[in-house]
C-alpha cells in the first residue's frame, strides 16, 4: 500500500471519529430576509438547477472526499448510488493514489458503474497536476468517464503535515495548461481555506470552468492533521495543525461573494460547512450556482454504510430549502438568487474591509 493510499484512510477515520469542525459557522452571519406575502404555491417551487450544462434535481453535490484504498469502495459506492437515486452529482477524492498505484483505480471507478448518468467529477490536488502533467489529468478523468474534474488547492493542510507538498510554484500556470489541452470543464477546489476575489481572477483568465470556494466554516482538514500528528509524536505538526486549523482562511460567505464579484463570472460551487437547507439558500442568494457538502454525508455513511441514509438527508435538506425558498417568495433558483440578504457581525465587516458589503447591498433589490 503506498503512503497516500494509507494517509486517506487515517483522514477518512479522523474526519468521521473525531472533532475536525471549525467552531465558527459563517452562516450565522446571514439571514434571509422572511416575506410574509410570499405569493408562491410551496408545491410549485422547482429545485432543479442547471451546472455547467447537467441537470441536477437539487442544487446540491456530494463533495470529494475518498477512494484510493481498498476500504473507501464501498463507501464511493454507496454515495454514487444516492447520487444517482437523487440526480444530483457527486465528486471522488483525490485520485492521486490511483495514479501511484493501479490496484486502487477500482475505488474510484465503482462510482461511474452505480451511477452511469450522474454527473461525477474526477479530482486531482494541483501538485499532482504539475507532477503528473495533462496526461494524469487524461487519466483521472478516463478512469470513471468523469464529466468534469477538480482540481484541488489545499496548501493550508500542506503547510501543516510533515510530508507536505509545500512547492507552491507553477501551479497556476499548470492549470492554464490544462484548461487549454483538456475538453472536459475544469473546476478548481479550495479544500477549507476558501478562494479570494484576487485568486478567482486569476483562474477565470487561466480557463477555469467553475470554481468551488471551499471556504472556512466546516471541516479543517488541517485539523484532522492534529490528531495524525498526535498519534506519530510529530509536535510541530501537532502545534502547526491547532494554530492554523480551526480559523485560518476565508470564510465560505465571504468567498462565495468574491468569487462571484469577479468580470464575467464563471459558475460557483459552495462547500464549507454547508449543512442545511438554509445554509444552500443563503449560498445561493449570495451567489452560488450550486451547494457541495462532504463531512455530514461522510459521517451518515460510516454510521451505516447504506444509501438510503443519506438519500434521506438530501431529501430533507431538499425540504429545509422549499421551506426557506417559499418564505422568501422564490418559486426558482433564479428566484432566489435575487433574495435579500443581511449581513452582520464578523462577516459584514470583513466584507466592509475587502469592499465587497456594498456590492452585496446593490446586487439586492429589496423584496417588493
Ligand atoms: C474525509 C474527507 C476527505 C476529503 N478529501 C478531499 C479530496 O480528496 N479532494 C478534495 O478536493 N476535497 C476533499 N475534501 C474536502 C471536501 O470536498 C469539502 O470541500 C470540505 O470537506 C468542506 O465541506 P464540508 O464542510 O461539508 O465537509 C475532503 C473532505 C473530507 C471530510
Amino acid at each position: 500500500m503506498n503512503q497516500t493510499s494509507k494517509r486517506k484512510i487515517e483522514q477518512l477515520r479522523i474526519c468521521a471519529e473525531k472533532e475536525v469542525e471549525v467552531r465558527e459557522n459563517c452562516f450565522t452571519d446571514v439571514k434571509l430576509v422572511h416575506v410574509a406575502l410570499p405569493e408562491v404555491d410551496k408545491e410549485e417551487i422547482e429545485l432543479k438547477t442547471e451546472f455547467l450544462g447537467f441537470s441536477f434535481n437539487y442544487p446540491i453535490i456530494i463533495a470529494s472526499m475518498t477512494g484510493g484504498h481498498p476500504e473507501t469502495r464501498r463507501i464511493n459506492e454507496v454515495l454514487a448510488e444516492a447520487a444517482a437515486a437523487l440526480g444530483v452529482g457527486m465528486g471522488v477524492g483525490s485520485q492521486r493514489a490511483a495514479l501511484e498505484g493501479e490496484e486502487h483505480e477500482d475505488s474510484f471507478r465503482v462510482v461511474r458503474d452505480v451511477a452511469p448518468d450522474s454527473f461525477i467529477y474526477a479530482n486531482l490536488g494541483a501538485p499532482q497536476v504539475k507532477e503528473y502533467g495533462i496526461e494524469g489529468v487524461e487519466r483521472v478523468i478516463e478512469m470513471i468517464d468523469a464529466d468534469a474534474v477538480a482540481i484541488h488547492l489545499n496548501f493550508l493542510q500542506e503547510a501543516v503535515q510533515p510530508e507536505g507538498n509545500i512547492d507552491a510554484r507553477g501551479c497556476l500556470t499548470a492549470i492554464k495548461e490544462i484548461c487549454k489541452a483538456i475538453k472536459k470543464p475544469v473546476i478548481v477546489k479550495e479544500t477549507g481555506g476558501g478562494i479570494s476575489y484576487a485568486v478567482a481572477k486569476k483562474l477565470h483568465d487561466a480557463g477555469v470552468s467553475a470554481i468551488d470556494v471551499g471556504g472556512l466554516g466546516g471541516t479543517s482538514l488541517a485539523a484532522a492533521e492534529i490528531y495524525r500528528a498526535k498519534a506519530e509524536g510529530d509536535e510541530l505538526s501537532e502545534h502547526l495543525g491547532n494554530l492554523f486549523g480551526w480559523d485560518w482562511g476565508i470564510t465560505t460567505v465571504e468567498s462565495i461573494v468574491e468569487c462571484s464579484a469577479i468580470p464575467f463570472p464563471i459558475p460557483i460551487i459552495a462547500t464549507g460547512g454547508i449543512r442545511n437547507g438554509i445554509d444552500v439558500a443563503k449560498s445561493m442568494a449570495l451567489g452560488a450556482d450550486l451547494c457541495g457538502a462532504a463531512l455530514p454525508f461522510l459521517k451518515l455513511v460510516m454510521e451505516s454504510v447504506r444509501a438510503d441514509n443519506v438519500i434521506k438527508r438530501i431529501q430533507e435538506m431538499g425540504e429545509e430549502l422549499t421551506v426557506a425558498m417559499f418564505l422568501t417568495g422564490c418559486k426558482t433558483m433564479m428566484d432566489l438568487k435575487e433574495a435579500e440578504v443581511v449581513i452582520t457581525g464578523k462577516t459584514r465587516e470583513i466584507m466592509e474591509q475587502r469592499g465587497f458589503f456594498e456590492r452585496v447591498k446593490r446586487r439586492k433589490r429589496p423584496a417588493s
